[in-house]
């Protein structure tokens, strides 16, 4: 990869600035657990995995700062930075996981001096990182066994390396089509109000010589009639224990757009993005983003001032339209609540 999208190097967490690309590959440095809950918040990082790494790796920076004598008034804080993170973004589920795992961490060796804790929360979070990179890559490999030589595949937003610690989820399926040989092609959606598809897909899969067009989001349905697309893969920021999966705003239309062209319609996503509490969709919180976001374009007005405005940033498609969840321990269909609990051994 030419490029990282979030590393811990000398004390310190390093992010590519998403809010910045195309136009500027710049990397910010952040010191302090505050700045990487502005980062996730303001989306300089972004995506279900990489949220869950920032967070992570957030918790570790904090425990560097905590000034306390005793386990229980360092965990106390410890706890305070959690909740923090944790306020940041409330649909990928992959935010919480990661903040357990580290809080796990902490209360597994509340036997052990401070600075020992400390050091374990650091090697956890860059554990967390690299196994992500090694999670997309078994997911890209089962996923590829679905491409055919010479398919078009649609995706919305973006579920790269940028997404992830690298790789991807579902551009990890496509780029392990890519390497596989396959003569594919991918159409992006631009992805409204945010643009994920036109600032962040297209130029990563530029940048690695995948052949991509962009469209915009209302085109979508027409290339799939015109038999122009013939799969559709997304990511996903939370699964419920039936399937239904939340993912970024518009992907419901696009599945059902599919479904109604049958074309199949993969969601691509690693395990930490389970949610069983869940037992269907229907209480996935969803965030709403600032409603400049739909009003402005890079800064500029497109809609008259003070007009109402809605900006859900996530939608919920009902597994029904799910053609398989692609994983890294493989692809499950038909029956999901089955599925999904056998693939983690419930
Ligand atoms: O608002 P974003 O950009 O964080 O939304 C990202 C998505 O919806 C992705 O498709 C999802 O997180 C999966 S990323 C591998």
């Amino acid at each position: 990869m030419s490029f990282k999208t979030i590393e811990w190097r000398d004390d310190k967490v390093i992010m590519l600035d998403q809010t910045k690309l195309p136009h500027e590959e710049k990397y910010n440095e952040y010191s302090d657990f505050q700045g990487v809950a502005e980062a996730i918040k303001t989306m300089v990082i972004r995506g279900a995995p990489a949220i869950g790494v920032a967070a992570a790796m957030g918790i570790a920076l904090g425990a560097k700062d905590i000034i306390a004598d005793r386990y229980e008034t360092f965990y106390a804080q410890l706890n305070n930075i959690c909740n923090a993170l944790g306020r940041t973004r409330p649909t990928a589920i992959n935010l919480f996981w990661g903040i357990e795992r580290m809080k796990k961490v902490a209360e597994a060796n509340k036997e052990k001096d401070l600075n020992s804790i400390r050091a374990l929360l650091k090697a956890e979070a860059i554990s967390i990182e690299n196994e992500d990179l090694q999670i997309c890559k078994a997911l890209g490999r089962h996923g590829a066994s679905l491409i055919k030589e010479g398919s078009t595949i649609l995706t919305h937003c973006n579920a790269g390396a940028l997404a992830t610690a690298g790789y991807g989820t579902a551009l990890g399926v496509i780029r392990a089509a890519h390497e596989a040989g396959k003569k594919i092609k991918v159409f992006a959606d631009e992805t409204r109000p945010w643009l994920q598809g036109a600032r962040l897909t297209a130029w990563e899969l530029m940048k690695d010589k995948i052949p991509v067009t962009l469209i915009t989001d209302s085109m979508a349905g027409w290339f799939m009639k015109q038999g122009e697309i013939n799969c559709v893969i997304v990511g996903a920021d939370r699964i419920a224990a039936n399937g239904d999966s939340a993912n970024k705003i518009g992907t419901y239309s696009v599945a059902v757009l599919a479904k109604e062209n049958r074309i199949p319609f993969y969601v691509a996503a690693p395990i930490s993005t389970l949610d069983f509490s869940l037992k269907n969709g229907d209480k996935i919180p969803i965030e709403e983003r600032p409603i400049q976001e739909v009003t402005t374009i890079q800064g500029k007005a497109i809609a008259p001032e003070g007009v109402k405005v809605r900006n859900p940033a996530f939608d919920v498609t009902p597994s029904k339209y799910i053609t398989g969840i692609i994983t890294e321990r493989g692809i499950v269909r038909g029956d999901y609540e089955e599925g999904l609990k056998k693939l983690v051994g419930k």
